[in-house]
């Protein structure tokens, strides 16, 4: 039987992948400090029904807690580690820089510490497409060199990448940084975008629309990327060959690899898919573009192809129904 670490358990992501792991048989041990940056039931309830699935074990905790993974490391041994535990959102890091600098700089390098005391035999973290900043070369590719971050946010998820770069050198620790492309589907965050248009249409608000309008994303639905993570953990860096488009370090076990769709959508194709599922009409507020935002993400999946295989790459129109079922189920709308 295989052990699991999840930092950020009660998160949209931690959430989903503990669900599949739990489903394949795994022990998962998951820590999460249920931050109020959202809705608190949320994540109650997320960790409410792991905890009824077996070989769940959760605990309550702030990663950045001095010698408190270690602790569980040391009572766990697991095999893999994925922390995914953050402070994430690229606009509240305008407001709130200094919970970047705990849970994303501290509580990684906790983490780091944990892995150096404990090795797992392979650690995964979660690091952005936000990374690629002001970078305009579509699709980013991970041997793009990506330095001018465009948010505080990122600039943590990128420092993170280079933290860990020097703990896999350092003490060979094999460890994958994945850069994740918007993520949605049920169970997903209220501060994205798509539950809240899905909740202002279905009550008749209005939405803010950014740019205008004049965005990509390249948005990854849920089970897709849970795939992604699942099949990169055992695809330990330093053991699996790739091609020259690797982002492997030349002198550590670190890789980078993207986790997208592959397929950007325009941001006013998206809505129209929100619209479509609800069976109602957005009341649109053009606005202007947000600080700190990018115009346009798009992952190129050659490394992640060659790595694990094609992924399945939901059709947006697909996954943006499945939340909306999700949505008003949750919430009797
Ligand atoms: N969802 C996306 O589109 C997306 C895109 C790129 C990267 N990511 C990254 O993926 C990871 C998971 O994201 P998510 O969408 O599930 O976000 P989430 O906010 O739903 O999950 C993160 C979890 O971490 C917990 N947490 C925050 N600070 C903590 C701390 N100091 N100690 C312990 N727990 C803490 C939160 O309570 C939350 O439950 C994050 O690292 C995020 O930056 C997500």
């Amino acid at each position: 039987m295989k052990t699991a670490l999840i930092t950020g358990s009660a998160g949209f992501i931690g959430f989903h992948l503990a669900q599949r792991l739990l489903g394949e048989g795994w022990t998962v041990r998951g820590i999460d400090s249920f931050s109020d940056y959202y809705d608190v039931g949320l994540k109650r309830r997320r960790h409410e029904i792991l905890s009824a699935l077996p070989g769940f074990e959760g605990v309550e905790g702030r990663v950045e807690t001095p010698g408190l993974l270690r602790e569980i490391m040391q009572d766990a041994r697991p095999d893999i580690v994925v922390h995914l535990a953050a402070q994430a959102g690229v606009r509240h890091s305008i407001d709130a820089p200094r919970s970047y600098v705990e849970a994303n700089l501290l509580g990684t390098y906790e983490v780091l510490e944990a892995a150096r005391a404990i090795p797992p035999k392979h650690l995964l973290i979660a690091s952005t497409s936000s990374a690629f900043g002001a970078n305009t070369k579509m699709p980013y590719a991970e041997t793009d060199r990506a330095d001018h971050q465009m948010s505080f946010y990122a600039a943590t998820k990128k420092a993170g990448e280079s933290m860990a770069h020097s703990y896999a050198h350092l003490y060979g620790i094999p460890t994958t940084m994945f850069r994740f492309f918007t993520v949605y589907g049920p169970w997903g965050r209220p501060d994205m975008a798509l539950f809240k248009f899905t909740k202002a249409i279905l009550s008749g608000q209005p939405i803010d629309i950014y740019n205008n309008g004049d965005m990509l994303r390249d948005f990854t639905f849920i089970d897709d990327l849970v795939e992604g993570i699942v099949r990169l953990s055992a695809a330990i860096p330093g053991t699996v060959p790739a091609g020259d488009f690797d982002s492997l370090s030349p002198v550590a076990p670190w890789r980078v690899v993207n986790i997208g769709n592959g397929t950007p959508v325009r941001l006013l194709d998206f809505v129209e898919a929100i619209e479509d599922a609800t069976g109602r009409r957005a009341e649109r507020n053009l606005m202007p573009m947000q600080p700190g935002d990018v115009p346009a993400t798009w992952a190129d999946a050659t490394l992640i192809d060659a790595l694990v295989g094609k992924l399945p790459h939901t059709d947006i129109r697909d996954g943006v129904a499945r939340f909306v079922d999700w949505y008003r189920g949750y919430y009797r709308v």
